[in-house]
């Protein structure tokens, strides 16, 4: 116990001792990776791979989800005028529409619903409505599933998708039915962890990525493979949004049911955790190549974290030794705490299938960040 709080302590002040100096160099921009070690700006169109990944990019919330945590952290008013450029610039996300997907949750909880909780700005309430809105207007009533993307364009027609990321988003639809008290948004949110659920939870607590309805029936047709390594595998940051998104689907509803459904992710992912405490892009890959998504640790660390907070006392060790040898894991072994990069997190991976692995990504430090200062008690609270 000793020894963690003296790491937890020390880790800490690194990170808030990186993000000081990071957040004023990026205060102008909106981060997803690096390049030669200095953060890209998805505003800038040169950097922006497709229209669809540039202002409308799905991570955008996240380095402002960074600024809110230090915030809560430090008590330092600079993290909330950085943290309002990117909710200020996400404003014409709303203008474009076309870009806007069921990601509307990982964009504006992290943005306008962090600063209308944390300082009770009005204009974020609204934007943040505004996103509740486009997000339950994905809800198809045949399949009672959100639709996660819109089509890519290359001939796939994807409008009976639906994929386990979303779980992650649908608290953006808890928050609206609180605030305005108008419990279309709860149910929509249900629903679609009740498909979510059914339908991609399978019988050694592993989940598809993908799962695709009818949507005109809402008949189940089946599952695809998606960015883990093929049809039938596990992707272990699916297993992570599974782990943290049915955690929070019990944290805002009650409902035992969302709780089994984590735990039983969470027992599947902490068996297959390797004695290394390094996670693969999918835990059913080939030997080699020995590719590795920091992103998935750091993420169902703060599922577990979240899974331990809603156990007794019996049970909560499970969870929370597991939290934290992932992240003491990434601490000693993946973090780059130095002044010749502006990310933390290394070898993070998107998709098993791309090019490039293992790089930076911003929600690999937002997420490693978060479960850091879950550890250490001060933390912004955005899900
Ligand atoms: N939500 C998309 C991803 O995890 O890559």
């Amino acid at each position: 116990m000793e020894n963690d709080k003296k790491w937890i302590a020390d880790t800490i002040d690194k990170i808030v001792s990186k993000i000081s100096w990071v957040s004023e160099k990026s205060k102008n921009k909106i981060p997803y990776t690096t390049v030669e070690g200095v953060h890209d700006n998805r505003l800038d169109s040169t950097v922006a791979w497709t229209p669809d990944n540039g202002r409308n990019w799905w991570t955008n919330g996240f380095f402002a989800g960074m600024m809110w945590q230090m915030y809560v952290a430090t008590d330092d008013k600079k993290y909330i005028d950085i943290a309002r450029f990117s909710e200020e610039q996400l404003d014409q996300c709303f203008d474009d529409f076309y870009g806007i997907n069921h990601d509307a949750g990982f964009m504006w909880l992290p943005t306008a619903v962090a600063d209308y909780r944390l300082t009770g700005n009005e204009a974020s309430k609204r934007r943040g409505l505004h996103a509740a809105n486009l997000l339950a207007g994905r809800f198809n009533p045949a399949g009672d599933f959100i639709r996660a993307w819109n089509d890519f364009g290359d001939g796939r027609d994807t409008k009976g998708w639906a994929i386990i990321d979303c779980l992650m988003n649908i608290p953006l639809l808890y928050w609206a039915d609180k605030e305005l008290k108008d419990c279309r948004y709860y149910n929509v949110a249900t629903k679609h962890a009740d498909t979510a659920k059914k339908y991609f939870v399978r019988n050694d607590g592993s989940v598809n990525h993908i799962v695709e309805f009818n949507p005109q029936t809402g008949e189940y047709i089946g599952s695809h493979g998606g960015q883990g390594y093929g049809h039938g595998s596990s992707w272990t940051r699916g297993q992570a949004w599974a782990i943290y998104g049915f955690a929070l689907s019990f944290r805002h509803t009650s409902n035992k049911e969302y709780l089994d459904a984590a735990k039983r992710v969470a027992h599947y992912f902490i068996a297959n955790i390797p004695e290394s405490g390094l996670i693969p892009v999918d835990f059913r890959q080939p030997e080699t190549p020995e590719i590795e998504d920091s992103t998935a640790a750091a993420i169902a660390a703060c599922g577990l974290l979240e899974v331990a907070s809603h156990v007794g006392e019996y049970e909560v060790a499970v969870y929370e030794v597991a939290a934290k040898k992932l992240l003491r894991t990434l601490s000693e072994k993946r973090c780059n705490f130095g002044p010749d990069n502006d990310c933390i997190l290394e070898n993070c991976t998107a998709s098993y299938d791309e090019k490039q692995h293992e790089y930076n990504i911003i929600y690999g430090d937002y997420f490693y960040m978060e479960g850091m200062f879950r550890l250490n008690g001060k933390w912004a609270d955005i899900w």
